[in-house]
């Protein structure tokens, strides 16, 4: 059985998908940290990898960017590969003054310009939240590690470069973490669904100060941390 974007059988993908933004970060994840992976789907440069993380069954795909391209490998996933919890790792600008650059932001909760809060359920702007199970598994990890984490709402904009500044500040003031690309969607497609998902986010720089000058080292260990909190997450 193959889908348009995943061409593999459904028991080669695992109930538990931990999902960054980059391709060639799924394949690092799989490389350098799971154990027994495989390549079991590569279509248009999104690989698959299956393997495990201390001995649980897992598979690191990518995103690609924006809810778009989310959320045509979320509801693949969801609807024909039997997958049941999905964690997207990735990075996030930073909004709030509470968030410093290298802070994990667990999103709670997804604003978004987005249509999928929309288009659903007409005249009802959705709210698009988290996993509470995946939530709390993710914050105890990311603490035990000795990180700061923020739990809170983060902006999911449809655009990278806008025009639209202006609305930073106002999404700021209603306590909003930080901005990214996907979360709004993968929260969507699991609403969508009756699945599970959650993002944990490392604060790559900060849209109030234009920090974020991080040296290839300072990326990896950062990573390395949000990475363990999203496995937990998938554990939880
Ligand atoms: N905007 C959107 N996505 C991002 C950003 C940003 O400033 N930083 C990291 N991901």
């Amino acid at each position: 059985m193959a889908t348009p974007h995943i061409a593999c059988e459904r028991g080669d993908i695992a109930p538990l998908v931990i999902m960054p933004g980059d391709p060639k970060r799924a394949e690092r994840i799989a490389r350098d940290h799971m154990e027994g992976v495989k390549l079991v789907s590569d279509v248009r440069g999104i690989g698959a990898w299956t393997g495990t993380f201390d001995g649980v069954p897992v598979t690191a795909m990518a995103s690609g960017m924006g809810v778009p391209s989310l959320s045509i490998y979320a509801t693949e996933l969801y609807s024909q590969f039997g997958v049941e919890r999905i964690c997207r790792v990735g990075t996030c600008g930073g909004i709030s003054s509470k968030v410093k650059v290298k802070d994990v932001i667990v999103a709670v909760s997804a604003h978004t310009n987005s249509s999928v809060a929309t288009i659903d359920v007409p005249g009802v702007s959705l709210s698009l939240a988290a996993s509470y199970e995946m939530l709390r598994g993710a914050v105890d990890q990311a603490r035990r590690a000795g990180r700061t984490v923020h739990v809170g709402p983060v902006y999911t904009s449809d655009f990278f470069y806008s025009a639209r500044t202006d609305i930073i500040p106002a999404l700021d003031r209603l306590g909003t973490l930080g901005v990214e690309m996907e979360a709004a969607g993968l929260y969507a497609c699991a609403a969508a669904h009756g699945k599970e998902a959650l993002a944990v986010l490392t604060v790559s720089d900060h849209l109030k100060d234009g920090s974020g000058d991080l040296t290839a080292d300072e990326r990896e260990t950062m990573f390395a941390d949000s990475l363990q909190a999203a496995v937990a997450a998938l554990k939880a």
